[in-house]
């Protein structure tokens, strides 16, 4: 594990203005007398104060685990003498919010984390930050928070679930979903589909795939923002708490040396992330955050970034959906360490940029002892599993601005078919489950961006039917909605401009003919031009689905998918 020298007592320099001027002088009296109620002394409040955020609740296994590492951190502050102070985020969990409602709170969730953070840390004046993420959208707020409020920042991903076992074989919660699809087929009987459940996720953490969650905790590691080897041991490891008092640690001298997240997370940092998302064939939801997290920084990260690193970045990890392994799996191998030094060997990686032990990317990897087994996780890059990136930014009449493909999860990557179109999530289940679709059709779901929606709900109901269905080879799916990180097949996301601000896809019919391919990068709406002008006088923006309230408030301020889908300043 990657250990920071302890024991330092930091003197009277560090970056403390923030806690002062909230604590400290005798007009400050009353505020101090509240913190002498918790059991603070006028010493404790003449250190520098930490906010450690944990996004904890008990909706899901994804951040169970997230108060007893927040606690771990404390220590660590603690022993570097420094003195913390705990709050926690609300978060979803994106598993259980599936195929409802409550799934369009998901993508919301994250700039409420990001907020909550930020009213946390500054309503309290804190000197710095520690956020222990898990579930999909808890990294990115949190990576947002830092970046926004620019004070000494580390995150700590608490990281995956162990692997499900049954009969013999690794499933995740993909299984679960794509079984339902099965169940519906008759392929699967009910007790098979129970004993699916009862098995998929044995302990706390997060979905085991490299789905979003595990995706973002790798993106965090090799942005430079959380402490090197901390991303990919399992929740339940106690390893796990060791990083945590580390990362308690790392704060202090972070504090101690004024390096701040924008001094980290540089465009170099970012496309280091976008070289690493690429190799490893991470989740198409990296394709909003890190321009999100980016926007924040200052820095604008657009679909060309990622287009341009995907053609030459080869993809080397055979991992969950599209592969064999899970996260649990790249831990035994080295982690996300040994993918940085593979990339970093080759020249694909600049190693020069800032970490949060201090250090530059190079120097934390050249001091790990990294020794790689056999295995077939992540393969050598001079042979890779594909020459080119696991994700595919396709552009065409369909989507004038952009869509995004995980190609590192499709076998089929060209596909041309009649239009099955859905307005929404819920009709597509229905339309999908009731038999309306067929092999060769190609399901278009609209009414489902950030604004429409509103929140970008993610398919996985739908497209884990199509596969449990048997139709994963012979259905493409385009929406202007996104994808669980567990979706796996011909399944092309972010459509944009969306249907609800008129995009292109709000103009398909039935029977239009529709063309994917992920070689050329295209995506093709097949209807004369005059035909298109004339459907377009006739369209007309729908109401807004909700008129109060956090969803009607977001859809209002919310950008486009190719901006990262952040709320307009
Ligand atoms: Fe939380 Fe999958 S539902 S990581």
């Amino acid at each position: 594990m990657f250990c920071l020298a302890g024991g330092n007592i930091l003197e009277e320099r560090y970056l403390k203005s923030r806690s002062d001027a909230v604590y400290k002088g005798p007009y400050k009296a009353p505020n101090r007398a509240y913190m002498k109620a918790m059991g603070l002394s006028d010493e404790d409040l003449s250190k520098p104060i930490v906010g450690v955020g944990a996004a904890w609740s008990e909706a899901g296994p994804c951040n169970l685990h997230a108060m007893m590492l927040g606690r771990k951190a404390k220590e660590g502050v603690a022993y570097m003498h420094g003195t913390p102070r705990m709050f926690t985020t609300p978060l979803v969990i994106d598993g259980v919010a599936m195929g409802s409602e409550g799934m369009k709170y998901s993508l919301v969730s994250r700039e409420i984390i990001a907020d909550t953070v930020e009213l946390s840390v500054n309503a309290h004046g804190y000197d710095a930050f520690v956020g222990i993420s898990g579930c999909d959208k808890t990294t990115p707020g949190m990576l947002m928070a830092a970046a926004r409020m620019n004070i000494p920042s580390i995150v700590l991903y608490g990281g995956t679930t162990l692997n499900g076992h049954l009969n013999g074989k690794v499933i995740t919660m993909e299984s679960v979903f794509e079984a339902v699809g099965s169940f519906a087929a008759k392929r699967l009987s009910e007790e098979e589909l129970k004993e699916l459940e009862n098995n998929a996720i044995p302990t706390e953490g997060t979905c085991a795939g490299l789905f979003t969650a595990n995706t973002m905790g790798t993106m965090a590691e090799v942005l430079g923002m959380a402490l090197p080897g901390s991303s990919a041991p399992p929740a339940v490891e106690g390893i796990k708490s060791d990083y945590a008092f580390e990362s308690g640690k790392a704060i202090m001298a972070l504090l101690e040396n004024g390096i701040k997240p924008r001094d980290i997370m540089t465009r170099e940092a970012f496309e280091n992330a976008i070289t690493v998302l690429m190799a490893m064939g991470g989740s198409t939801n990296v394709v909003l955050h890190l321009p999100a997290i980016a926007a924040e920084a200052g820095i604008k990260l657009t679909l060309d970034d990622f287009d341009e690193v995907g053609r030459k970045v080869p993809e080397i990890a055979n991992m969950k959906p599209g592969g064999e392994h899970t996260m649990e799996d790249l831990s035994r191998i080295g982690g996300v360490p040994l993918v940085i030094k593979k990339l970093l060997d080759v020249g694909m990686l600049d190693g020069n940029t800032m970490t949060v032990t201090g250090k530059t990317l190079k120097e934390n990897i050249s001091s790990m002892n990294i020794r790689e087994a056999a295995n077939d996780v992540i393969s050598e890059v001079s042979k890779p599993y594909r020459g080119s990136g696991g994700l595919r930014i396709l552009k065409g009449s369909l989507a004038p601005e952009g869509a995004v493909i995980k190609v590192a999860a499709a076998k089929m990557l060209k596909h041309s078919g009649p239009a099955k179109v859905f307005d929404s999530e819920e009709d597509a289940f229905s339309g999908v489950a009731g038999g309306k679709v067929a092999e060769g059709d190609v399901v278009v779901i609209r009414y489902e961006g950030p604004k429409g929606g509103p929140g970008m709900r993610e398919m996985l109901s739908v497209t884990a039917e199509i596969i449990g269905k048997g139709l994963g080879e012979s259905v493409a799916l385009v929406t202007d909605g996104r994808f669980s990180g567990a979706t796996r097949g011909l399944m092309i996301g972010h459509v944009a401009p969306e249907a609800f601000v008129g995009g292109p896809i709000a103009l398909v019919k039935d029977g239009d003919m529709i063309s994917v391919d992920c070689e050329k990068g295209t995506l093709e709406l097949s209807v004369e031009r005059d035909e298109i002008e004339r459907r377009k006088l006739e369209w007309k923006q729908p109401e807004p689905k909700h008129r109060r309230g956090l969803l009607a408030q977001y859809a209002k301020l919310v950008t486009s998918a190719p901006e990262g889908a952040i709320l307009a300043p």
